[in-house]
């Protein structure tokens, strides 16, 4: 029989079953023991962070931070958003910052979603979008990409109506395959009654414009975009929404007051007066995802997808993936590889500095006679 406190101890059964959201990769110093190599040493191409870091002018705003650290940021992150505004081309007041566009896809969830509510995703994709429903107790529909990872318009329209869904998460850039959703059928999904969320996190890296600039003249469309890829600041957790003012002013009251740290604030701050840099080094990474596309084309066991992000997804053929990522481990190379259902059989890699790329390549070339 429970103790009394214990029987006090009611947590939701549907959460308490969950298996929760696994990190693929570990942290650095957990990597260099785990290795054996130094930090230096280890190419780290598992989790599609940017390899050349964060830009100059980010780390000496670092450095100067001081009385910042003992006050409250500002809980508008007023000037990162009025930055921000010019860095898209939409005005500030549609703009939410926020601990990563993760954040950002937390406080749409809580916005829209009851227990039971439907929201569509469209897997093999990214995972938080279903995670965030989990928490709350919504049901994640599941319209697969087909084989090329396009995805299916007509599925999704007919199933959204069936289910009255509330969300729709499209990514594009797909992770984790790279392809983009043709706007044609982004256009065509807006028609529905329901709200659009476009992840745009790898949009630097394409030639694709963003779909952000629509939001003001889109009541039912919300584009989240990140600091994480392009601007090298994973650590630092930034990322936003530009959202219909009719929503964000409802996201406003639900979201942590102090959601964007002071760091994270002048960071990011910094970051854009670093666009002309940033966006070379997204060019220089563009051409290095090229050449490990064509680099792996040439090795008979792998065939990569065509990318528009900072990594490359190639199915794998005649060998097993965990050894070939065991193999790469073995020589201070971290690449992604899935459990999840359909993607056993593939690995991604994310683009590395010009230097790395070839001993990437090597290295794959020499996996099977290792
Ligand atoms: C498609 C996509 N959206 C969002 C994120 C999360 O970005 P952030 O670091 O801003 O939370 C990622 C991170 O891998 C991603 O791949």
């Amino acid at each position: 029989m429970d103790k009394p406190k214990q029987r006090a101890i009611r947590m939701r059964p549907d959460l308490v079953a969950m298996k929760g959201y696994k990190s693929p990769s570990a942290p650095l110093e957990v990597l260099e023991q785990e290795l054996g190599r130094s930090v230096h040493e280890i190419i780290k191409l598992d989790t599609n962070e940017n390899p050349f870091g964060p830009p100059p002018k980010a780390l000496e705003a670092m450095q100067r931070l001081d009385q910042e650290l003992s006050v409250y940021p500002d809980i508008s992150s007023r000037l990162l958003r009025d930055g921000l505004a010019e860095y898209v081309g939409v005005p500030a007041e549609y703009i939410l910052a926020g601990a990563g566009s993760d954040d950002i896809i937390t406080l749409i969830s809580r916005l829209f979603l009851n227990p039971g509510d439907a929201i569509i995703d469209c897997p093999p994709t990214f995972s938080v979008y279903s995670l965030n429903a989990d928490w709350i107790g919504a049901r994640t529909i599941k319209i697969e990409r087909r084989e090329d990872f396009s995805i299916d318009a007509d599925t999704i329209e007919e199933t959204a109506i069936a289910n009255d869904a509330k969300l729709l998460f499209l990514c594009t850039p797909n992770n984790p395959d790279g392809s983009l959703i043709p706007e044609a059928d982004i256009e065509r999904l807006l028609e529905l009654p329901l709200v659009v969320v476009v992840d745009e996190a790898y949009i630097e890296f394409t030639n694709r414009e963003s779909f952000a600039k629509r939001v003001p003249v889109t009541p039912n469309l919300i584009v989240l975009r990140t600091f994480s890829k392009w601007a090298g600041l994973a650590g630092m957790r930034v990322g936003y929404g530009v959202i219909p003012l009719d929503i964000i002013e409802h996201l406003w009251k639900i979201k942590q007051p102090f959601n964007v740290t002071a760091a994270s604030d002048a960071v990011a701050r910094a970051c854009l007066e670093e666009q002309d840099l940033l966006n070379e080094q997204a060019q220089i990474l563009i051409g290095e995802r090229e050449k490990l596309i064509e680099g792996m084309r040439a090795i008979d066991y792998l065939d990569p997808y065509p990318s528009h992000t900072n990594f490359v997804l190639a199915k794998v053929t005649d060998y097993d993936v965990p050894d070939i990522v065991e193999f790469m481990r073995s020589q201070g190379i971290l690449i992604r590889h899935y459990d999840k259902p359909g993607l056993g059989g593939y690995i991604r890699i994310s683009v590395c500095k010009p230097e790395h790329t070839p001993l990437v390549l090597g290295a794959l070339r020499r996996f099977p006679h290792a």
